[in-house]
């Protein structure tokens, strides 16, 4: 089991009334797995990638990650643990700007001490992979919304993480260029990555081998 996540709870306190962004949720994901997220808007599918991603902290429940219970770590280790486990292809994990694509990929690989040489090796390829061998030195503006998507899924790939979490990246996309960007998860998940990836979309979201459906904070 590669992700535990037991009686989650996340509770936001909002002028005095309390909104229930997750109310008792749990599940279980297997190595390996390629399993999609759906459900209404404000049903609390950000909220559990951000938990999920070590990103935010239940107000109450376990997260578990790789055996490791990550409720009782520092924000150092919990950092550390996102570097190395976890690819975030997240609309708001916008890009740095005046950075290129190349410097973009290599940033989660600085924080990971791998040396400069290796660093530019493995960003070309990454970027080659999502077909951006021409736009290694553009600045995030000087790219398409599709083309900076590419480089997000690159620079979550950098660090090799288990666990790839994209939330909506088909969102902004045409319906090709969401093709191409399916097909890569597709490849990604071939390697043995898991996916968990979050969709409005059923069609995008049908191509999971499993569809996790999510109401009102809760598992239905
Ligand atoms: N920081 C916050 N403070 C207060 N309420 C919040 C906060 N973040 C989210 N919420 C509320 O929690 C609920 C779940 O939000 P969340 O972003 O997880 O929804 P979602 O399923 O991702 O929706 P969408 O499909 O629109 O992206 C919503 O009611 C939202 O208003
Ligand atoms: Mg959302």
């Amino acid at each position: 089991m590669i992700l535990k996540v037991s009686h989650v709870f996340k509770t936001y306190k909002m002028e005095g009334e309390e909104v229930h962004a997750l109310n008792d949720v749990s599940l279980e994901i297997k190595k390996g797995e390629f399993v999609s997220i759906t459900g209404p808007s404000g049903s609390g599918k950000s909220t559990l990638m951000h938990i999920i991603g070590l990103l935010d902290n239940p107000t109450s429940g376990e997260v578990i990650l790789d055996g490791k219970n990550v409720a009782s770590m520092s924000e150092k280790e919990l950092a550390k643990l996102r570097n190395k486990y976890i690819g975030f292809v997240f609309q708001q994990y916008n890009l740095l700007p005046r950075t290129s694509s190349l410097e973009n990929v290599e940033m989660p690989m600085i924080y990971g001490d791998i040396g400069f040489a290796e660093r530019k090796r493995k960003a070309t390829e990454l970027l080659t992979l999502v077909g951006l061998q021409d736009k290694l030195l553009n600045n995030p503006n000087q790219l398409s919304g599709g083309q900076q998507q590419r480089v997000t899924i690159a620079r979550a790939l950098a660090m090799e993480p288990a666990i790839i979490l994209a939330d909506e990246p088909t969102g902004n996309l045409d319906s090709k260029t969401g093709a191409e960007i399916m097909k890569l998860f597709h490849d990604l998940n071939k390697e043995g990555h898991t996916i968990i990836l979050v969709t409005h979309d059923s069609a995008v979201a049908v191509q999971a081998k499993r569809t996790i459906k999510i109401k009102d904070g809760k598992i239905v």
